[in-house]
């Protein structure tokens, strides 16, 4: 049984055939996701989000887009030369990563003039008072102060561009890591205004969710104790980047923090081993995770062996994604040829929303 896939309007439909000669219809859920092009991605970025995406793009429930968000980076970045080439290496990992521009709409995100409108309309359902609450904003109010610099306006309305991101295409999963779940609440939110104000409370955009296959929000954590693995650490150790050599992985994990050992039996796991554990979860095979386990229970864990495996189980899922990454990550050709490939089917899903909304708000006059 071959499926094939059927465009009606904006709502794509898997056209199946049974084992008779019955026909059925399931409508393919839209997924959207993106990650911003503000420094060097890493493990946390790769598990938490662009390794679901990979996985969507190949689920024939999913029609899966995934963009670049350098409209968000300017909010934080704003050196040109630096979002020039962070862009087009955010390109190469996606496609290092094993996203396919045949199976997934991959395009930039300020690529798609709609989102500048749609963004325009949704600032004027947003309330400031609801802006000022996200966790992240505060917490880079609180960086940006010490550091000086004054906050702009779109650090604030952040997360009204991020959910027009995924309302663009009327998207329902959104792949993403557990610290984004405060902004998808806030998406949500805006549809509803959305919806009721403007089309009697019926769905027009529907409520987005985050999403990791049948799992809760990943939060990958970082190498130095606490805290999640982040683009923005001041210590370059705390994280594994995709594009980190197998001996720099190595290095980093022998490095993380730990402790001196269990001195009981069964004791709970303090937060930095769990840590190491939460990793090899994430890397290692089953039988791996029970041995270490059962090591740290009777007080016989020897970390060094710990970490001699997760580093090597580490290199053995980045190692293969960083060659595919050398390979295209100079191809200018090539990258630009994904981005146009990926703007023009973006661009018409996203043509087709806005003109929905701007006339449930009116904004058509002739
Ligand atoms: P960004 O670029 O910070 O991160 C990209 C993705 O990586 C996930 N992530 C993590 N997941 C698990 N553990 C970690 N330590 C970790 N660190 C990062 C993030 O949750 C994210 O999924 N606001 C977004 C970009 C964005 C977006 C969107 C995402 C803009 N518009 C629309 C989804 C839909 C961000 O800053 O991602």
């Amino acid at each position: 049984m071959i499926p094939s896939v059927v465009e009606e309007g904006n709502k794509p439909f898997l056209l199946a055939k049974t084992s008779g000669n019955f026909f059925y219809f399931c409508a393919m859920e839209t997924v959207v996701s993106g990650i911003r092009p503000t420094g060097v991605v890493h493990l946390g970025n790769y598990l938490g989000a662009i390794r679901n995406f990979v996985r969507m793009q190949d689920d024939s429930r999913y029609k899966m887009f995934t963009f670049i968000a350098d409209y968000h980076a300017l909010t934080t970045h704003t050196d040109a030369k630096e979002l020039r080439s962070n862009v087009k290496s955010a390109l190469a990992i996606y496609l290092g990563c094993g996203l396919d521009p045949d199976k997934a709409t991959i395009y930039i995100q300020s690529h798609l003039p709609q989102i500048p409108e749609l963004y325009l309309l949704f600032n004027m359902l947003a309330y400031k008072g609801e802006l000022e609450k996200v966790p992240t904003f505060k917490e880079k109010v609180r960086a940006q102060e010490q550091s000086g610099k004054s906050i702009n306006a779109g650090l604030l309305t952040y997360p009204v561009l991020m959910a027009v991101d995924i309302i663009i295409h009327r998207a329902t999963k959104v792949p993403v890591g557990k610290d984004q779940e405060s902004h998808l609440e806030l998406a949500r939110n805006f549809v509803n205004r959305f919806n009721f104000m403007f089309n009697n409370g019926e769905t027009y955009f529907p409520e987005p969710y985050g999403f990791n296959y049948g799992e809760e929000l990943l939060k990958v954590p970082s190498l130095d104790g606490t805290g999640k693995m982040s683009k923005s650490a001041e210590n370059p150790n705390s994280a594994i980047y995709l594009l980190d050599e197998d001996e720099v992985i190595r290095k980093k994990i022998m490095r993380a923090v730990s402790d001196s050992g269990p001195t009981m039996p069964n004791q709970p796991k303090p937060e930095v081993i769990q840590n190491l554990f939460d990793l090899l979860d994430l890397a290692s095979s089953a039988e791996t995770i029970a041995y270490f386990d059962e090591q740290y229970n009777q007080c016989n864990i020897r970390y060094g062996d710990l970490k001699k495996q997760l580093a090597q189980d580490l290199i053995a899922m980045v190692s293969p994604i960083r060659k595919r990454i050398q390979d295209v990550l100079h191809d200018e050709v090539y990258l630009k040829k994904v981005a146009k490939q990926g703007a023009e089917v973006a661009c018409e899903s996203a043509q087709a929303t806005l003109d929905g909304a701007k006339e449930l708000v009116g904004l058509n006059y002739f």
